[in-house]
């Protein structure tokens, strides 16, 4: 499976099955994570074996089951963490769904557990996104259409068109898709607007885009 098959298999799963991540695939998915952080600067951390974030009304409240593994999307406090978080959780969401496990960020129902991950000075926990396997594989959602989130049209290039529909595909809080994609001069303007972490979707949306499209971050306006 590659990327663009992820986007298409992904859904958020929110049920999840108590046997841990194979050593292997945990191993893996580390890598990947290492290679994030050395790329991007922050600070994302994989905890394994760890129930007491999920383990609380609040969760159970907002249906999430069985998590005991999570991705602590941690990085330096400034004003592009949350966008950074959102492209680069993504990629490794995306890739986790190659290695046959399931995703769902998660924004508020969780508990901090302070011994579980690492928040240096000057560094700040943005978010998280439960990871394992899923007792089911999620499901299709109600969705924008392409007129409603870009200046797609008939004369729009493949590219262009392949790059909207992968950004549908994208998670964001509440499925609110607060986005906004223009092709203007050969370069795609991309907004977010106002919602609860639709900084983080922006940063979601741009990855799947890009994924999409077959472009670099050389595209964005
Ligand atoms: C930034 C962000 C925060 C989220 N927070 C939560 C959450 O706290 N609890 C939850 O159950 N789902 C959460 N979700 C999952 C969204 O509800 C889900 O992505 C959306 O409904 C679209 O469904 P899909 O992921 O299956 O495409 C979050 C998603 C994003 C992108």
């Amino acid at each position: 499976m590659d990327l663009k098959e992820a986007i298409r298999q992904r859904h958020s799963v929110r049920h999840y099955e108590s046997r841990p991540i194979e050593a292997d695939t945990a191993a893996r998915l580390k890598e990947i994570i290492d290679a994030v952080n050395k790329e991007s600067g922050l600070h994302i951390q994989l905890v394994l074996n760890e129930p007491r974030a999920f383990d609380s009304f609040r969760a159970h409240y907002g249906k999430l089951t069985g998590i005991t593994n999570y991705i602590a999307l941690v990085g330096k406090k400034d004003s592009s963490l949350r966008e950074k978080c959102g492209y680069y959780g993504q990629k490794i969401v995306l890739e986790a769904q190659t290695l046959g496990l399931n995703t769902c960020w998660i924004g508020i129902m969780f508990k901090k557990i302070p011994e579980a991950f690492t928040v240096n000075e000057g560094e700040k926990l943005a978010l998280v996104i439960a990871v394992g396997y899923g007792s089911d594989q999620g499901h299709e959602r109600k969705s924008k259409t392409p007129s409603e989130v870009s200046n797609l049209s008939d004369d729009s290039p493949e590219w262009f068109r392949n790059g909207v529909e992968a950004a549908l595909l994208a998670p964001t809080a509440t499925n609110q898709q607060k986005f906004v994609l223009n092709l203007v001069d050969g370069k795609v303007e991309a907004k977010a607007l106002y919602g609860p972490f639709s900084k983080v979707d922006l940063g979601i949306v741009k990855f799947n885009f890009e994924t999409g499209a077959d472009k670099d971050s050389s595209i964005w306006a």
